[in-house]
């Protein structure tokens, strides 16, 4: 039978097998997979793995905090956090372009894990002590559809905050290369890992970067922020995460409607809801939330959210909508 303490056994000892005393690094996103695995390396081989975590700025609201502090005291792991939400904002300064935003982010992200690891990497070699291993969080799917060559075309460049270009100076470390999901969040589980990252739904790694329609802000961002809190938080209350595969929320920044608060006139932005019910995201229907909780994440939406005055529900399947807007 299959259980999670039996993996978890099989994999520390093949973790420290294949490592030795060698040192390790991996970057987290904030999601399942890279959480998972790298908890499985620190279970085998503690303070030889150090993690990077980059902040780019376009992560909702806890995300980073659910990292440094809950994740960080749940396993022990040693943590490096770098701050790139400058950066990012630059480089994405003036972007509409929904690909174009795509790429930036990709891009920003190597260059900021690179130069991370560069220093990590520099520092252990000045102890004489090179690290030699990358941990990756590659799930079984993965391996199956990248060797599958099924010649399906893109529609969008996904870009995978856990899945770097493979590094040829690095060996790789891929303790999750025979799991499905479930079984990875079952043994986040069984290591101890918060509830939030493991029983997380899936978020782009662009982020809420590609979640606003027109340019990136930081004032956008944080408005956003704001929304997709409140539609969390009332999704999660209201019990219906289980039959929500995800609901991405998105900023219409570039379009304003008139609206009346108090005894003024106002003209803001839309904010999009778009939950959807799926098996593994390739197609969905949108999710018939009930209208008591559409009602109250209406409500809260635009009287806490200062810029935002309406509030529209996507009900457009996939195909031909996507999940996500960009
Ligand atoms: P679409 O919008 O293509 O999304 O229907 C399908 C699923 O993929 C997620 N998604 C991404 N995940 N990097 C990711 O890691 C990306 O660039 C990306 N774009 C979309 C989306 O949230 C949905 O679950």
């Amino acid at each position: 039978d299959w259980n999670p303490g039996n993996v978890i056994a099989d994999q520390v000892a093949a973790i420290q097998a294949q490592v030795g005393s060698g040192k390790v690094i991996c970057g987290l996103s904030g999601g399942v997979d890279s959480a998972v695995a790298a908890a499985l390396v620190h279970e085998a081989v503690g303070d030889q793995l150090v993690c990077i975590f980059v902040d780019h700025g376009l992560l909702r609201e806890g995300e980073r905090r659910q990292v440094e502090e809950d994740y960080v005291k749940s396993t022990g792991v040693r943590l490096v956090t770098v701050d790139a939400r400058e950066r990012f904002l630059s480089a994405l300064a003036g972007v509409s372009d929904p690909e174009q935003k795509r790429k930036i982010i990709g891009r920003e992200f190597i260059r900021t894990f690179e130069q991370a690891q560069a220093d990590l990497i520099a520092e252990a070699a000045a102890d004489g002590d090179p690290i030699r291993f990358l941990v990756q969080g590659t799930l079984y799917p993965d391996v199956v559809e990248s060797g599958g060559g099924s010649g399906t075309a893109n529609i969008k460049s996904h870009h995978n905050v856990g899945g770097l270009p493979e590094d040829l100076q690095f060996e790789l470390v891929e303790p999750l290369r025979a799991l499905f999901k479930d079984e990875v969040r079952a043994i986040g589980r069984e290591l101890g890992l918060p509830e939030e990252i493991v029983g997380r739904q899936p978020f782009p790694g662009p982020g809420l970067g590609i979640r606003i329609v027109g340019e990136v802000t930081f004032e956008r961002l944080e408005l956003l922020r704001q929304a997709d809190a409140i539609v969390r938080a009332e999704l999660t209350a209201a019990g219906l995460d289980a039959e929500i595969w995800q609901c991405p929320v998105v900023l219409l920044a570039d379009v304003r409607s008139v609206g009346v608060q108090g005894d003024g006139r106002t003209y803001g932005h839309p904010i999009v809801l778009r939950p959807v019910s799926s098996e593994d995201a390739m197609t969905a229907d949108w999710t018939r939330l009930p209208y008591d909780v559409l009602a109250r994440i209406s409500n809260r939406i635009t009287n806490e959210v200062s810029g935002v005055n309406r509030v529209v529900l996507d009900v457009t399947s996939k195909p031909p909508g996507t999940i996500e807007w960009e």
